[in-house]
């Protein structure tokens, strides 16, 4: 029997909302960002931008997948972890529907739903994941019904570095795919801090020292160029211990940071020693979207976990660890 599910996620500066049914098709996925300040993002400005234009991107979402909304059976929202504003927005947005139209309502672990969009898409069975974005830095491999978390960043995430080192040089938000693109163009290295202790990593020393080497006329080619090396190198470091530790034969690249050429190229080839299958997620599926919300929400449904309105509450704080899995085997 096909499954139809709404998506919503709203975790932090992006809304999302999608609709994804249970054969693992997306029917609809759109998304709509707040432009942070220089200052970064403020709470409370991103809940408002999610009140603000949440009920038209679902409406478009629903029309966009050729449906009305009777025939969504499931409302799935991303219920933690990020900023509370946000997610109590979202929040609100799901009870009222799943109330409206009387279906099940599913609270999904954002981290979690990055690892299973990835999982649905590759077809993999139980890969080591790197998950990379502006708020997180992960290592997970699935152990003992969890995901856990084999290594992370120490400091501050690595997409968060790029966005911070790109504010900095007087890139838009997020700088990202602008550092790649000036990294390309870079050739010359400048040794920056590489901090790799135990599967632990961190990026604040990198970052300060990037900064200083910009102030003393470092080409910015050759510095987008040095921070991509090394912050990547880290990341592969760390990746390829968790591979030959667990003998896991598959490897998955989600996350935001996915959308980056070249950290894919230096997993995928890492992967390759080891004889391991590769797969990074498409760059529509890779930052925050609702069909990943969607997806991990008709997973937990289909495996007898839904959310009372009453059991609703936000979890900003969310371990990617805390959940216990129940549909995986
Ligand atoms: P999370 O809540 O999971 O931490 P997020 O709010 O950071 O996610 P995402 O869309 O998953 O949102 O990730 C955004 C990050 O991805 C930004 O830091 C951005 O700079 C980074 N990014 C996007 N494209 C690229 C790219 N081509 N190269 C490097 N980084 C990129
Ligand atoms: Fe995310």
């Amino acid at each position: 029997m096909t499954l139809t599910c709404l998506g919503i996620e709203g975790t932090a500066h992006s809304f999302g909302a999608a609709l994804v049914t249970n054969d693992g098709t997306v029917h609809s996925n759109l998304w709509d960002m707040l432009q942070p300040d220089s200052g970064g993002i403020h709470p409370r400005e991103a809940s408002q931008h999610h009140a603000q234009v949440g009920p038209e991107l679902i409406s478009n979402a629903i029309t966009q997948a050729g449906i009305s909304p009777e025939d969504i059976d499931l409302v799935a929202f991303s219920q933690g972890p990020g900023l509370g504003p946000c997610l109590r927005t979202t929040a609100t947005i799901a009870r009222a529907l799943a109330l409206t139209l009387s279906v099940p309502l599913v609270g999904v672990n954002h981290c979690i739903a990055h690892i299973e969009i990835g999982r649905m898409e590759s077809n993999f069975i139980d890969p080591v994941t790197v998950y990379v974005s502006g708020g997180n830095s992960q290592i997970i491999a699935y152990a003992g019904k969890r995901y856990r978390t084999f290594g992370e960043t120490l400091d501050i995430a690595i997409g968060n570095m790029l966005d911070t080192f790109g504010r900095y040089v007087g890139m838009p938000f997020p700088a990202g795919p602008r550092i790649e693109i000036e990294a390309r163009q870079g050739s010359e290295y400048h040794t920056l801090p590489y901090s790799v202790k135990g599967m632990d990593f961190s990026y604040s020393g990198m970052l300060t020292a990037a900064q200083r080497l910009h102030d003393e006329g470092t080409p910015l080619p050759d510095l987008c160029y040095s921070i991509q090396e090394t912050g990547f190198g880290m990341i592969a470091e760390v990746a390829e211990r968790a591979i030959a530790h667990t003998g896991k034969k598959e490897l998955l690249l989600t996350g935001g940071v996915a959308r980056n050429e070249r950290l894919s190229q230096m997993l995928a080839g890492l992967a390759k020693r080891h004889s391991s299958r590769y797969h990074r997620v498409s760059p529509s599926l890779a930052g925050d979207q609702g069909a990943m919300i969607a997806w991990t929400g008709i997973l937990q449904y289909e495996h007898g976990n839904q959310t009372a309105i009453e059991e609703s509450v936000v979890i900003p704080k969310w371990r990617t660890d805390e959940q216990e899995i129940n549909w995986r085997t």
